[in-house]
């Protein structure tokens, strides 16, 4: 099963992309694709359409757009639940220790890094950034 993470600029600018990486390798999760990238602003607003009414909107937006972020399509048994365990609370100052957002997130939007919440979600969020033919097949989890 597939599921999208993004680690967000916040992490990137804090040289943190490489620990956040082990710690998903760690944790059984393939990465099948992967790209850095600059969001637009119509991505972003795109990308986080659900949330366009929520009062942090534009303030997400505006931080998503703020320097590179680099987009995962990670492969794991139950890999949705999975990873939302793994990177902890939206809130770092809530997620459970020993957690993504609780070690390396700044506040309740700079948080690291976001993932899928439902497998539907997962399916739109991984085109979103990748073709299928831009999945690779590396060999199965260990
Ligand atoms: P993410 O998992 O990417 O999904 C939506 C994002 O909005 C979330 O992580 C945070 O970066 C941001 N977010 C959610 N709630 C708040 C909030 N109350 N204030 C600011 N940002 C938020």
């Amino acid at each position: 099963m597939l599921t999208l993470a993004i680690i967000k600029p916040d992490a990137l600018e804090a040289r943190n992309a490489g620990k956040i990486l082990a710690h998903l390798e760690q944790e059984g999760f393939v990465v099948r694709a992967a790209r850095l990238l600059k969001l637009t602003t119509a991505q972003a607003e795109a990308f986080y359409e659900v949330h366009r009414a929520r009062p942090f909107y534009r303030s997400l937006v505006t931080f998503m757009t703020s320097g590179p972020v680099l987009a995962l399509a990670l492969e794991r048994d139950d890999a949705v639940a999975h990873l939302r365990d793994v990177i902890g609370a939206t809130d770092p100052a809530e997620a459970k220790p020993g957690t993504i957002r609780q070690r390396y997130g700044r506040s309740k939007e700079q948080n690291a890094i976001h993932a899928s919440d439902s497998p539907d979600t997962a399916a739109r969020e991984v085109a979103f950034f990748f073709a299928g033919g831009e999945l690779r097949d590396l060999s199965p989890p260990r």
